[in-house]
This record gives C-alpha cells, structure tokens and sequence, in this order.
C-alpha cells in the first residue's frame, strides 16, 4: 500500500512502518501466535470504516449512517457462520482475551469456579491465570499434559473436574501441539454440569479448513482470534449456539465494549472469504506438513520435543539439556534474522522471564510459500545457531543464509518501503 501523506506528515511513524516492513520481509518468523494477513485484509483494515461509530449490531444501530456498516458486519458474520458451521457469531469482539471474558462474563459470577489448561502447560493468561482478570474474578483451577508424553491428560482433567465442580471447564492453549479431543472435555464438562468453552485461538485456520476437529459440535461457546492460523487483522470472536446468542450480544455491547472497530471487522469478512478458498484448505495443511518436517528434522539433530512432535501449527522445543535456556535462545536467534518466542516447557524449573524452551510455528513461512525443503533448511540454521550462541562468526553466517531465503520468498512486494 502506498503511503502518501505518512511520509510527510509523521516522519518518525512512517520510518517505523519502513522498517517493520523490512523486518518482516527479512527474517524468519516463526512466532506461532502471528501471521502475514493478505494486502485484500491490509487494505480493509487501512479503509475509512476506522471512521465509524456503529453502536448496536446491523439493522439496530444507535447512530446514523451505519449502511454500509452493516453490509460489512453482516457479511463477516455470514461467511464466518459458514466457515465454522455453528448457530450464532459475535464478531465485535476487540481481542481474543476480550472474547474470553465476554463468554465468562455471559453465563458466570465472581467466584464461580472455572477448570482451564495451566498457563505453564501450554494455557493462556486468559483461561484464569492469577495476575489476569479471569484469575482475579474467578476461582480458577488449572489441568496440564502428562509429564512423560506432554499430552493433555484427559483422567486428570475428569478427576479434578468431579472434585472442583467448575461452572466452567476451558480447553484450548497457546503451546500445544497436538490435537485436543473437544468431545471427551465437552463430556467431562456435561458429567459435571460445567458450561463448556473452547478457545480456538491458535487453531482456528486448522479448524475452518478440517484439518483439526471442531470443537463446534460440543462446545456451548467458541472463541477466537482472527490473526494466528486464520490470518486475519488482529481480533476477536465468539460462537456460541443459538440459546446464548442474546446474553453473549448483550454483554459483547453494551457490557464490555462500547462503538466495534468497523474497519478490523471489515478485513475480518475479508480473511473469512479467503479462508473459504481451496487455497486456504491447502495452506493450512502445508502449515501442518511444514511444522511436521521442521519437528522430524530438529529431533533427528538431537532436539526434544515436547510430545514428540505436533499435530498442527506449532512445536515446543524443550532446551533443558542443551545448555542454553530459552531466553537466550531466543537472543542468539533474533541475531541471525529467526524469530522464536522463548517459552516454559511443562515443569519447568526456570521462570517464564528465562524459561527452558522456545515455541515454533510455521504459519509465516507457510504464508510465504515455503515447503518441506525449505523447513529442512531452517532446522539446521536453528540448530546451528543453538549449539554456536556465543559465536559472532556463526550467527553473521546464519543470517547471511536466512537473508538469501528470504529474498527467495519475498512477502510485501507491492507494499510500500
Ligand atoms: C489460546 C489463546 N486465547 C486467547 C488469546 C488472546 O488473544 P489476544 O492477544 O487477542 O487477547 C491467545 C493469544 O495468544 C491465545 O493463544
């Protein structure tokens, strides 16, 4: 997107975005949680709806002018309602952690009890965690993976399930690799009495497209972002089925949020037309193939990890005996042009400032059209990186490589820099 008045009147913004752009085009990112949105969602986001109040929800707005407000926010909410196949969307929600405690605040009261993944197996802040509201309003109990398999332990979840009796069990994570079985939770959740949520932050592209099951069919209420795998603008989203649909709505706008942002929900429909494409079903699978061979080919170099492998999008790389620690990791690999984000393993025994383990994902490189060779390639620049940190010599070398590849799969060609 050209850039015409920026330049000139904000030259130290401008010169920011400049080197955003370089940066992304430049390095290696492997942040599970991000990805590249299409210029077709760049250029919504960038259009004149950032100009528009439209209180309400389209047909009932509480300002004038909301017309083609609500053609945006209709379409966003039909091809969303398709996509996902599910009773009721809520598409205004600002954030994931917004959706989260939109849900919450629906159908709970302070001090009710909610069940969730622990943030240190993989959770998120907003699934209860003490310093976030959802811990501060909530008595929250938390479930991990098995410490030898690092898979979620479904008999632990049920055992705490019966003792704790939540008004809530939560599933879905931020850094974990393999498929969640949605229709065991939603079991334990009905032997309970439990209302069940499944977060689909990171997973909603692998959904979408059948490449991970749907939560849909068991959940009472879905919630996710629109940026990881789905590749949207950054944003949020409830499903839920058709009986929740007015206390969701209701608590959405007016309880939580005051005038939608038009223009995220304007590139929100657009990301949800491109996520209907065959194009998009291949895409999401390649995302998987690709973190499959980065997985195989980083263990067969000696890395662990956790689980194993990984079913979708993202892989947990457990450092522990490798004589650097996750932050550091992630230091001497943002040097050579990799991005990673330093993460706790399960059980760490390191703080989440330091951490044991870094988390991969390969929805950018996928995005950028990267295959398998190319996962092969960056597996041993990762670990030559890893098992040379202190050495200048070895990361200059590194990033020279990472450069190359990267001017092989250019991004953002057309975009201004
Ligand atoms: C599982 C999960 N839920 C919710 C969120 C929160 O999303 P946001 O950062 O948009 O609040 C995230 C973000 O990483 C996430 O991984």
């Amino acid at each position: 997107m050209k850039t015409v008045e920026l330049k000139k009147s904000d030259p130290e913004i401008y010169s920011a975005v400049v080197e955003e752009i370089k940066r992304e085009r430049e390095n290696i990112v492997l942040i599970a949680s991000e990805n590249y949105a299409s210029r077709a969602v760049l250029e919504a986001q960038g259009s004149v709806f950032t100009n528009k109040y439209a209180e309400g929800y389209p047909g009932r707005r509480y300002y004038g002018g909301c017309e083609y407000a609500d053609i945006v926010e209709s379409l966003a909410i039909k091809r969303a309602k398709e996509l996902f196949g599910v009773e009721h969307i809520n598409v205004q929600p600002h954030s994931g952690t917004q959706a989260n405690m939109a849900v919450y605040f629906s159908v709970l009261k302070p001090k009710d009890k909610i069940l969730g993944l622990s943030l240190s197996h993989g959770g998120h802040l907003s699934h209860g965690f003490q310093i976030n509201f959802s811990g501060m309003i909530y008595k929250t109990y938390f479930y991990g993976v098995d410490k030898k398999t690092g898979l979620i332990d479904y008999d632990e979840v049920r055992k705490l399930a019966k003792k704790h009796k939540p008004k809530m069990l939560l599933a879905g994570a931020s850094a974990y690799s393999r498929i969640i079985d949605f229709k065991i939770l939603s079991e334990i959740a009905k032997e309970v009495n439990a209302y069940f949520l499944a977060d689909i932050a990171h997973i909603a592209g692998l959904i979408a497209t059948g490449n991970h099951p749907s939560p849909v069919p068991h959940a009472d209420f879905v919630t996710t972002t629109t940026h990881k795998t789905l590749r949207g603008p950054r944003g949020g989203m409830i499903m839920c089925r058709a009986e929740y649909a007015k206390v969701v709505d209701k608590m959405v706008f007016p309880g939580l949020q005051g005038g939608p942002l038009m223009h995220v929900i304007a590139a929100k429909a657009v990301a949800f037309k491109e996520a209907m494409t065959e194009e998009f079903k291949h895409y999401q699978l390649q995302i998987i193939k690709n973190a499959k061979e980065l997985s195989d080919t980083l263990t067969n170099k000696g890395f662990k990890i956790i689980s194993g492998g990984t079913d979708t999008h993202l892989m947990l790389v457990d450092l522990t005996d490798r004589n650097i620690t996750g932050k550091d990791a992630e230091v001497a690999l943002d040097l050579a042009g990799i991005t990673v984000n330093k993460n706790s393993i399960p059980h760490d025994t390191l703080p989440a400032t330091i951490t044991s383990g870094i988390r991969i994902g390969t929805p950018i490189v996928t995005s950028r059209k990267m295959k398998e060779p190319e996962m092969v390639v960056i597996a041993d620049l990762i670990s030559k990186v890893l098992h040379n940190h202190q050495d200048a010599s070895v990361i200059a070398h590194v990033k020279e490589k990472v450069r190359a590849l990267c001017r092989k799969y250019p991004v953002y060609e057309e975009v201004e820099a």
